[in-house]
C-alpha cells in the first residue's frame, strides 16, 4: 500500500521515515520546497547512521531511500491508501487540507491525522466521506517512540480500526485504540506530572530541583517535571495545558499554572530558549535540591496519586483500557511502571489515602477521588 505524509516538519518527516523503512513507497508532500530538502538530507543522514551502526544492511538503506518521494502537489497522493496529515496545529489549516487530499484520493483510501489536541470528529466533517477518518497519534521523536495512539471517531468506520491497528504493529508500532477526547492517554492522564509539581512548587512546599530529585531518585522517573518541562518546551506545554483545561470544561483538575505561565510569557521556554525553570547558560550555577527523604517522599506520592487518580479516571470514562492505558504511558512517555501496575504494587489504599488528605486539607474538586479507586480499595 502507497503511503501519503503531509507535512515534511518534526513529526511527518519521523513518520515517513517509519513507514519507508516498513517497506511502503511513500509521499511526503510539504508546500516548503526548503522543509522538503532539509527532511530528504536528515533522511540519509539516518540511514546512513542506521548502517554504520549496524542496525540495518546496505539494501534495507537503498529500499527505505528509494521508497520516499518529496513532492509539492497534492495530486502525487493519488495512489495513496493511507494519508496521515502532520501540518500545523490548527483546525481550519486541517480542514482545508483534508479537502485537498479528498479531492485527489480513490474513494477507500484512509484519511488520518496526526493531531495532538484536536477532535477527530471535527477533522472528519470537513470530508464528504467522513467514515475514512481516524486519528493516529505518533509521540515524538516518531522513529524511536513506540507509542502510536489510534483514535476513531463517532463517523469512523469500525472495520478500519484493525486496519490501522494491524498496520501500525507492521510498522513496530505499539498500538493503543482510545476514544476521540481531549489530550487522548498520554497527554490527559500525565498532566498532573506537570500541573501537581507546579503546585507544589507555588505552595513553597519544595524548589525546582528538589522536586525533580524526589520524582527521579525517588519515584525512578527519568526526568523531574521541571527538567522535561524545560527539554518540552514551556510555551509548547503551557498551551497544551491551557487547550486541555478547555476542552474539559475548565475542570479543575486540568488547571493551568500561573508559574508556566509567566515562564512562557517571559520567554523562559527552556533548554531551546537557554533559560527555563533552569539556566542552560555556561554561566549557570546549578542548585542543589534538599535531599530530604521524608520531603522527597511526600512529594512523590503527592504527585504519583495525581496521576494515578488521572488513569482510573480514564478507564472510568472508558478512554482506553487498564492494559493500553498502562502500555501508553510506559510506551508514549517512559513511564518506569504503568500506572495501574505501580498502583498495585505500592497499595491502592496508600493512593487513595492521599487523595482523600488533600481533599480534605483543601476542600478543591481537583483532588476528588476517582470512584473506580474507592470501588477497588473496597470503600463503596
Ligand atoms: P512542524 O511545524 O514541524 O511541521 C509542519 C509542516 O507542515 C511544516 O513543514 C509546514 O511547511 C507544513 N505545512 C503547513 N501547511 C501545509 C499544507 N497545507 N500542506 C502541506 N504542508 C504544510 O509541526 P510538527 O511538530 O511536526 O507537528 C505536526 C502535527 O503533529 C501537529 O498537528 C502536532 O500537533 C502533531 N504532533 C506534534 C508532536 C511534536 O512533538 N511536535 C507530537 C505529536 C503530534
Amino acid at each position: 500500500m502507497e503511503i501519503g505524509v503531509i507535512g515534511g516538519g518534526t513529526m511527518g518527516a519521523g513518520i515517513a521515515q517509519v513507514a519507508a523503512q516498513a517497506g511502503h513507497e511513500v509521499v511526503l508532500i510539504d508546500l516548503n520546497q526548503d522543509v522538503l530538502k532539509k527532511a530528504k538530507a536528515n533522511h540519509l543522514k539516518i540511514f546512513q547512521r542506521l548502517l554504520e551502526k549496524g542496525k540495518i544492511t546496505e539494501v534495507e538503506k537503498e529500499k527505505a531511500v528509494n521508497n520516499l518521494n518529496y513532492e509539492k502537489e497534492y495530486w502525487k497522493l493519488s495512489s495513496s491508501g493511507l494519508v496521515i496529515e502532520a501540518i500545523v496545529e490548527d483546525l481550519k489549516v486541517k480542514h482545508d487540507v483534508f479537502r485537498q487530499i479528498e479531492d485527489v484520493v480513490g474513494e477507500n483510501c484512509i484519511i488520518a491525522s496526526n493531531t495532538s489536541s484536536l477532535s477527530i470528529a471535527s477533522l472528519g466533517s470537513a470530508l464528504e466521506i467522513s467514515r475514512r477518518v481516524i486519528g493516529i497519534h505518533f509521540f515524538n521523536p516518531a522513529p524511536l517512540m513506540p507509542l502510536v495512539e489510534i483514535i476513531p471517531s463517532v463517523q469512523t468506520d469500525s472495520s478500519i480500526v484493525p486496519l490501522v491497528k494491524d498496520l501500525m504493529v507492521k510498522w513496530g508500532k505499539t498500538p493503543v485504540v482510545v476514544k476521540d477526547t481531549p489530550g487522548f492517554i498520554v497527554n490527559r492522564v500525565a498532566r498532573p506530572f506537570y500541573g501537581e509539581a507546579l503546585r507544589i512548587y507555588e505552595e513553597g512546599i519544595a524548589d525546582f530541583e528538589t522536586i525533580d530529585w524526589a520524582m527521579t531518585e525517588i519515584g525512578g522517573f527519568k526526568m523531574g517535571p521541571f527538567t522535561l518541562m524545560d527539554y518540552i518546551g514551556n510555551d509548547v506545554n503551557y498551551a497544551v495545558t491551557e487547550s486541555v483545561f478547555a476542552s474539559f470544561y475548565y475542570d479543575p483538575r486540568f488547571k493551568p499554572s500561573f508559574t508556566q505561565r509567566r515562564h512562557a510569557e517571559a520567554g523562559f521556554f527552556g533548554r531551546k530558549s537557554r533559560r527555563g525553570y533552569y539556566d542552560y547558560s555556561e554561566a549557570a550555577v546549578q542548585k542543589l535540591p534538599n535531599k530530604d527523604k521524608e520531603l522527597g517522599q511526600k512529594i512523590f506520592l503527592r504527585i504519583f496519586s495525581m496521576l494515578v487518580n488521572e488513569a482510573y479516571d480514564a478507564k472510568f470514562m472508558q478512554i482506553a483500557s487498564e492494559e493500553d492505558i498502562d502500555l501508553a504511558m510506559t510506551k508514549g512517555v517512559n513511564y518506569p511502571k504503568g500506572l495501574f501496575e505501580w498502583s498495585k504494587e505500592l497499595g491502592e489504599e496508600v493512593v487513595l489515602n492521599e487523595l482523600k488528605r488533600l481533599f480534605n486539607l483543601y476542600g478543591e474538586d481537583r483532588y476528588r477521588p476517582n470512584v473506580m479507586l474507592k470501588q477497588k480499595v473496597g470503600v463503596i
